[in-house]
Parts: C-alpha cells; sequence; structure tokens
C-alpha cells in the first residue's frame, strides 16, 4: 500500500518527466501581498532554495569573469525580491568589489532596512525601486549600467516578453547575467519534494512552476537581441540552474551594426 501523498508525488514526477516544454503559469508569491504571512514565509524558503541551488555562487563567479578587469560600478538587479540574494553576491564579491551603486527592482517594496544596512557594511549603496521590470526599463532614462543581473526572475514571462525585456537591457548595459531554474529531471524532482525541507504550499507550488517554465539549451540566447557583438553564454550551473551570460564585445555599441 502507498501512501497517497507518495503516490500524488510519483505521479507527478512520472508526468513531469514526459512533459518537458516550457510551460508558464501564475507564481502564488507574485499574486500574494508582500505582507501575506504565507509569502513571508515564501521568501524565507526562497532564501533556502537559493541556497540549495548555488545561485549566489553562479551569479558571484560570472560577474567576477565578466569583470576581470576591474568592478563594475553599478549593477542593477532585476526581480530581485527582498534583495537577500544580491546580498549574498555582493558579500562573495567583497572586498574586490567596493563602492558598488545597485538598485534592486521589484513590483513589490521588500527590502528592509537592515538588508540595505548590510550593503552599506559592504560600501555598496542600494536603491529599492518599486516597479514592474518592462515598464521600468522601458522608461529608464539614466545612464547606462555596467552590469545587469536577475536571479529566478526571467523564467515569469513568455517568449515574446522575454525578448522585449532582452532588448530593453541590451540598450542599457554592456553585460547581462541571468541565473534560472533549469528545465531537467533534476531539477523537476528536487522541486516536488520541498516539503521535505519545510517549505511552505506557495514555495511547492512555485518551484515547480518555476522548473516548468525554466530553460534549457540555448533558449535565452536565442531570444537576445541580434545588435551589435555580443559574446553569449548559456549554461548549466550546479544541479538545478541554468546561467545565461551575455557580453558585449569591447568598443562595440548598438550604433556600431
Ligand atoms: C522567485 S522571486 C526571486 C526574487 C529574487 N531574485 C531572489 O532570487 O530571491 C521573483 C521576483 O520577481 C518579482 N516579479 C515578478 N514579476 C515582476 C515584474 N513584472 N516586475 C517586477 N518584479 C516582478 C516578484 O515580485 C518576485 O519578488
Amino acid at each position: 500500500m502507498v501512501c497517497p501523498v507518495l503516490r500524488t508525488q510519483l505521479q507527478s514526477s512520472i508526468i513531469g518527466l514526459a512533459r518537458m516544454d516550457r510551460q508558464i503559469e501564475p507564481e502564488w508569491l507574485d499574486e500574494l501581498p508582500a505582507d501575506d504571512s504565507r509569502a513571508i514565509r515564501s521568501r524565507r524558503d526562497l532564501r533556502r532554495v537559493n541556497a540549495l541551488m548555488g545561485n549566489a555562487r553562479v551569479i558571484a563567479a560570472a560577474s567576477r569573469e565578466a569583470f576581470r578587469d576591474g568592478p563594475p560600478k553599478q549593477i542593477v538587479d532585476l526581480g530581485a525580491g527582498d534583495g537577500t540574494l544580491m546580498l549574498r553576491v555582493a558579500r562573495r564579491l567583497f572586498p574586490r568589489w567596493r563602492n558598488v551603486e545597485v538598485a534592486l527592482v521589484d513590483q513589490h517594496a521588500i527590502v528592509s532596512a537592515e538588508t540595505c544596512r548590510q550593503f552599506e557594511t559592504l560600501s555598496w549603496r542600494v536603491k529599492a525601486i518599486e516597479a514592474n521590470v518592462l515598464d521600468w526599463l522601458a522608461r529608464l532614462s539614466i545612464s547606462q549600467v555596467d552590469l545587469i543581473a536577475a536571479n529566478l526572475f526571467l523564467h515569469h514571462f513568455p517568449e515574446s516578453s522575454l525578448a522585449r525585456l532582452m532588448q530593453l537591457a541590451a540598450e542599457w548595459t554592456n553585460c547581462f547575467i541571468a541565473c534560472e531554474p533549469r528545465r531537467c529531471t533534476a531539477a523537476q524532482r528536487a522541486s516536488r519534494w520541498l516539503w521535505l525541507i519545510g517549505c511552505n504550499q506557495v514555495t511547492c507550488h512555485d518551484a515547480v512552476a518555476s522548473v516548468r517554465a525554466g530553460f534549457n539549451g540555448k533558449e535565452l540566447s536565442a531570444l537576445w537581441p541580434r545588435n551589435g557583438a555580443w559574446q553569449l553564454q548559456e549554461k548549466a550551473a550546479g544541479w538545478f540552474s541554468h546561467c545565461f551570460i551575455a557580453q558585449r564585445l569591447r568598443g562595440r555599441r548598438t550604433s556600431d551594426v
């Protein structure tokens, strides 16, 4: 006799293995009010999920590699959530990276004063911006930023919006780094068992949905705009993550095309 919970988990794992096309569905965390207790708990879970996936390490390593010649001055984190993932990245890059200005853009205003203070102890100046990322990128009127980063964010979008987001990002930066769920069997399986480490219903739902909407192969490279000379890298990172890096080749801008 197999217990019903186990049976459901096994069935959905088998069905999941058979269906590997990208599927996008609403994530509960995006829809809950920021101060809902389930959302607060899920954001705490997300920190553990990020740690399990090794995403701060992946983004820090890609950033270090992309800025071998010297640290960037401005970074934008798209869909930054509570900012703690970028804080972990900052801790990994400090002390070599100092006096960095980081803009944390999210539709919810959830960056705490404590998180801002932690950035300041690393000599990073932080600005939390409450906005829809697509709208914000479209009306961005500041000068170029050195690096645009995104963690567990791009998978929220269908291809048409993603292409638009990437086109806008490519106008504002010379380097774009994203770490996303990898749409693969290992991630699919792991996402179904997060309840075992105490994640709540919101996190368990969103984790499965995120993997279905995640990426593999060269799916993100295919959407990156062909304006200018870019070096693109897209690869598996760890067991569950998918890393995309777009770097403009030196001295080449859109106007050079
Ligand atoms: C899975 S969370 C990841 C948060 C953070 N990057 C991290 O790794 O902890 C996705 C975040 O994207 C934000 N988000 C989703 N769609 C958005 C949009 N169109 N504009 C701005 N933020 C958005 C949500 O509010 C949420 O904080």
